[in-house]
Formats: structure tokens, C-alpha cells, sequence
């Protein structure tokens, strides 16, 4: 994963560097490192550590560096554990680098070109600054190009050399890059976001090209060296963050933010009773001839369209495929033109994601992607792009992201019910009017969070714990499972519950508690005989209810009663209480919330 930034001004840089790698730290968290060219030292100096990005900073207060010329990385690890010595920049000889990506040949090019003598860390990175090294020439470019040639895998390089103090040169291979002008000089990063409001247009780097950064110009050279002019984007969306606010986690500010989101986000695609993709510029056309409907996206992302699958056999009567992105590419999947692709992610650049869609796009379908970063390397490359209004999401466990993809998926699902001729005029505004009622509901369920934190101290000390539901209920579990384990490391498994007696139930003892949901009334008997099933084992069981299915005869540890919904948008209400659960479980651990171990927000490694 990792976030890169480079920059060359008139005035200090260290700065903006180290405000710039915090914008970047949800990317990766385990250690950071700058390099910049020292006015007073008069070459690179380096500064790097395993830690956050504030001690970074605590580093550069106690070994200061100033320049007017720097780069900077903030790390996941891939190659090689968390160390000081592993963490970027690296620096062999005259040349100082980062890199976010892959090289997957990187022992062949040790090998080979003998570089074993110049490496202190275990990284595939700092073979990179070697193999640069050995073929310089006094030319970047050159060099640079003849580096690449040798290189398998994905990577953004960002590379500077002893004697080119004022200058920084990039190159990529599917990991993004950005590059900018802003009032005191320019910049380049992984992500938009690390410009920090500075820039209102932005370039994206093609792949292979090489960007050169002077402090007045961008300049862009293609593989046979021919200057290229950059092709601008507006950033005409809000990049900035407003901080906490008065929540101690960004995850909880998040959890709070959706309804006022969801309701950007159906705004201007619900109107009087009406549902319309007019503002996507979504073609009835593309809706009505699909055949098949193909999700890719991972994580929380992929969870959508879990949930969404069940939407899309109940209302539009088809069946929709819904696939790992990383799996996709390696199981011949059945694509042609009359095919839809949804690709849907929070940041729209996550690398399995965007190879998927590729994929799928070379075998001829058509594609929407459904996305919350404006301008991503996903959303650039959908023939048509639904951006969901969430606003930045900074937690690393995706909360308001998933209700408002979901909200988006539903209104696309709508209009598709509509152009196909399911839905008459009455049926299309009932649905809306369903969708417009998601805010509200979701409320509810955040003005009851003392109740859910009531619940949340109960699974404080348990190791696992498991899911379980039918139908619609499987699917809502499935992302609640993950938010649990991801924020509280408590082992937690969604089930179908018919399916838990084939094996999993050996499982069960009064150590794992249960929580189950009913949300769906045609289930409620056999889910019930399957509480009953794990309570026989000794297991407390938490019950999500849905609060209009009869509680009579129900025994359970808690019941949790969901505000009433039509069953097909029980997924909303009921994640809610589920993000407020792993939440709790996780700030009451004493953990840290927003960035749980091993985790980055955003996944640009294969
Ligand atoms: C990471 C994040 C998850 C997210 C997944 C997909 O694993 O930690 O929260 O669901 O990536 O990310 P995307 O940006 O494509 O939605």
C-alpha cells in the first residue's frame, strides 16, 4: 500500500511533507521516512522510523532538516518486517527512493546485477535504489527507463539524485501517482487527498511516464522521451478533513455522519417519488439490455453486493454474480458485452479492483462504478461513475462508505426495475419512498448506541464469537463479522445458520457468544429453532429483531429491536447496530479504533 509525496519549492519543505504523509497514513502505518536535500548539509539526509508518522515528526524535531527539495513514505509492510531499517526512503549511492507496490523479481535483479553488497534492509525497494544506482549515468531519464525494463510487478517510484538536488523524478506501473502545481511549488503524491487543499487541478502520471518535478514546471516525458502535455482534472470536491469533531475515533464520527450522507447521496438520484441516474449519466439503454450483472470490489465493498445479490433476485428476478476482485482474473469468469460490471469501492483504488474492472472491460463489458473518491484511478476507469456523497472516511474500517454504496446500489437497482418494466409508477415510488425513509431509520438506531454499548461490554472478554442468519440476515452478518474482527481482533465468523450444524457448531460453547438477526419474518421461526440450537451449547446469544416480528417466546441474553422496515432494507438499520457493536467492543478493549493492527485503508498491493 503504502503513500508516497514528493516536493520541490521555493521555501521549506519538511512541513508540508510530514502534513502531507499524515493525510497519506491511512494507507499504511507501520513506519515513515523522509529525505530531503539539505540546504545546510548540502546533500540528501534521511530520516525514517517504524512508528506513525508522529514520530516522524518527533524524529525530524530532535535530528532537524530543512530543504526546499524532499520526498517522503509512509509504510505497510510487504517485504521484509517493521523496522527503521526497512522503511522508506532508501538511499544506494547518488540515488534516494520510495516506492508503493510490488517488484516481484526483485531477488532475480539481486542476483544478477550482483547488488547483495549494497543492501541493509530486507526490502524489495531498496534493491530498486541499487539497480538505479548501478546504471547511472548522470542521465535520470535514461536511467530511470532502463531501471523500469527490468522491473515485474506494480510500483510508483519517486527518486531523487545527488547531483539534480532541486529535482524529483517518478515513474509507475498501475500504483497511482498525482502530480501538481500549488502556489509555492509542486507536488506530487499517491492520492489527491495528500495535496491538502492546495491545488484546485491535478495530473494523473501515465503508466511509464516519466514525471519530472522543478519547482515552476511538471514536465512529462513518454517512453521514447518525447515530451507529453498533461491531461488536467479539476478537483472540484472537498479533499480536506474536519477532524473528530467531538468523537474520540474517526469511526465514530463516521457511524454518526450517515444519515446526513446517505441523504446526499440519494439526493439529486430521488425526487418526487421518481428514481433517476440522470445525474450519472447512467443509460437507461445500458440497464435495460444487460443480461448478467457481475459485482467485483473487495472487503467491505464486496459486502455490498452481497447484500445486493439478494436485492437483485428478489426485485429485478436475476441472478448477479458478485466476486472477489482478487480472485476474479484467475477463474475465467462469464463475461461478454451484454454484461454489467459494477465495480464499487470507498477510494477507488483498490489494485484488485481496478484490474478486475480492466478484465472484465477487455471482454467486452460495460461498467458503473460505484465510488466515493472523486477522480480515482476506479472511477477513471468505469465508463460510468455513481459517486456515493460519504465525504472523506478516514477510519480504516469502512462504516459510512458500505451504507452509502448500499444506498446508491438500491437506487441503481430501482431505476434498472423501472427501465426493464418491473416496476409501474406506484411500485417506483413506493421503493423511493422506502429509500428516502433509510436516514431516519438509521437514526433510531444511533439515538438507542447506549443500548448497543450495553450489549458490546457483555463480548468484552470473548475470544470468538459467530454470526447467525438466513437469507437477507446472512448477508447483513457477513460485513458485521468483518467490522467486529477488524477493530476488536475477536475471532468472528458470520453462518448461514442451517448451515452451522454441518461442522461448525462443534464450535459452540458457553465461550462463543452468538449474535443472531432477524430481520426477515418469513425466517423468524427457523432462525429461532437455530438460537435455540447454539443456547443448547451453552452460548449467550445477542438477537437483533426487527421490532414488529412477535418477541413472544424468544429467550435470548439481549434483544436488540430494530426500527421497522419493508425486510429487503432491514440491511440498513441493522448494519448500523452492527457498526455501533464492533465500535464499542473495540474503544472499550482500549484499542485503537481507526487503525487496528495489519490493516491500511487503502490496498494498492496485490
Ligand atoms: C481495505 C479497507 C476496507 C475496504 C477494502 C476495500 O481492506 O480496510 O475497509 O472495504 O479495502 O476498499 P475500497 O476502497 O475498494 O472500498
Amino acid at each position: 500500500m503504502c503513500g508516497i509525496v514528493g516536493y520541490t519549492a521555493k521555501q521549506a519543505v519538511e512541513k508540508r511533507i510530514l502534513d502531507s504523509l499524515e493525510l497519506l497514513e491511512y494507507r499504511g502505518y507501520d513506519s515513515a521516512g523522509l529525505a530531503l536535500f539539505d540546504t545546510d548539509t548540502e546533500q540528501v539526509e534521511v530520516r525514517k522510523c517504524a512508528g506513525r508518522v508522529s514520530d516522524l515528526r518527533d524524529l525530524c524535531g530532535r535530528e532537524a532538516v530543512h530543504g526546499l527539495c524532499g520526498i517522503g513514505h509512509t509504510r505497510w509492510a510487504t517485504h521484509g518486517g517493521v523496522s527503521d531499517e526497512n522503511a522508506h526512503p532508501h538511499r544506494v549511492g547518488c540515488v534516494t527512493l520510495v516506492h508503493n507496490g510490488i517488484i516481484e523479481n526483485f531477488e532475480e535483479i539481486k542476483d544478477h546485477y550482483g547488488l547483495g553488497q549494497y543492501l541493509f534492509s530486507q526490502t524489495d525497494t531498496e534493491v530498486v535504489a541499487a539497480l538505479i544506482n548501478s546504471f547511472y549515468n548522470g542521465h535520470p531519464r535514461e536511467t530511470i527507463r532502463r531501471a523500469v525494463r527490468c522491473l515485474k510487478g506494480t510500483f510508483a517510484l519517486v527518486i531523487m539524485f545527488d547531483d539534480h538536488p532541486d529535482v524529483i523524478y517518478a515513474v509507475r506501473n498501475v500504483s497511482p501517482i498525482v502530480a501538481a502545481y500549488i502556489p509555492s511549488g509542486t507536488m506530487l503524491a499517491s492520492d489527491v487527498a495528500a495535496l491538502g487543499g492546495q491545488a484546485d487541478r491535478y495530473i494523473v502520471v501515465p503508466e511509464y511516464t516519466i514525471v519530472e518535478l522543478h519547482k515552476s514546471a511538471i514536465l512529462l516525458y513518454d517512453e521514447a522521451d518525447r515530451r507529453i502535455e498533461p491531461e488536467y482534472y479539476d478537483i472540484d470536491w472537498d479533499t480536506t478533513r474536519d477532524g473528530k469533531g467531538n468523537y474520540p475515533f474517526y469511526m465514530e464520527k463516521e457511524i454518526m455522519e450517515q444519515p446526513d450522507t446517505i441523504r446526499r447521496t440519494l439526493a439529486g438520484r430521488i425526487k418526487d417519488g421518481h428514481i433517476s441516474l440522470e445525474k450519472d449519466g447512467v443509460p437507461d439503454q445500458l440497464l435495460a439490455d444487460c443480461q448478467r450483472i457481475c459485482v467485483v470490489a473487495c472487503g467491505t465493498a464486496m459486502h455490498v453486493g452481497q447484500l445486493g445479490s439478494e436485492l437483485v433476485r428478489k426485485i429485478l428476478h436475476m441472478h448477479m454474480d458478485v466476486e472477489y476482485a482478487s480472485e476474479f482474473m484467475y477463474m475465467d469468469p462469464v463475461i461478454d458485452e451484454k454484461t454489467l460490471v459494477l465495480a464499487i469501492s470507498q477510494s477507488g483504488e483498490t489494485i484488485d479492483t481496478l484490474e478486475a474492472l480492466k478484465y472484465a472491460r477487455r471482454l467486452g463489458a460495460r461498467s458503473i462504478g460505484i465510488i466515493n473518491v472523486r477522480g480515482s484511478s476506479i472511477a477513471r476507469e468505469s465508463d460510468y461513475v455513481m459517486y456515493t456523497d460519504a465525504g472523506p472516511e478516514i477510519a480504516v474500517a469502512s462504516t459510512k462508505a458500505y451504507t452509502n454504496q448500499l444506498a446508491a446500489f438500491y437506487a441503481l437497482i430501482g431505476r434498472m426495475a423501472v427501465v426493464r418494466g418491473i416496476f409501474d409508477r406506484e411500485q417506483e415510488r413506493e421503493y423511493a419512498e422506502n429509500l428516502l425513509q433509510v436516514p431516519d431509520k438509521i437514526q433510531l438506531v444511533l439515538n438507542r448506541r447506549a443500548e448497543i454499548h450495553k450489549i458490546a461490554r457483555s463480548l468484552l472478554e470473548a475470544k470468538d464469537a459467530f454470526m447467525i442468519g438466513r437469507g437477507m440476515d446472512y448477508s447483513i452478518l457477513l460485513e458485521g463479522a468483518l467490522k467486529l474482527k477488524e477493530v476488536s481482533y475477536i475471532h468472528t465468523e458470520a453462518y448461514a445458520s442451517g448451515e452451522l450444524k454441518h461442522g461448525t457448531i462443534a464450535l459452540i460453547t458457553q465461550e462463543t457468544p452468538v449474535i443472531a438477526a432477524v430481520t426477515q419474518d418469513d425466517l423468524r421461526d427457523k432462525e429461532l429453532s437455530n438460537i435455540r440450537e447454539v443456547q443448547s451449547r451453552g452460548a449467550s446469544v445477542t438477537l437483533l429483531l426487527r421490532e414488529d416480528i412477535a418477541a413472544d417466546g424468544i429467550d435470548c441474553d439481549y434483544i436488540f429491536q430494530l426500527p421497522q422496515m419493508p425486510s429487503l432494507f432491514m440491511g440498513f438499520p441493522a448494519s448500523a447496530a452492527l457498526q455501533l457493536l464492533a465500535y464499542y467492543v473495540s474503544s472499550d478493549r482500549g484499542l485503537d479504533v481507526d487503525k487496528p493492527r495489519n490493516l491500511a485503508k487503502v490496498v494498492t498491493v496485490e
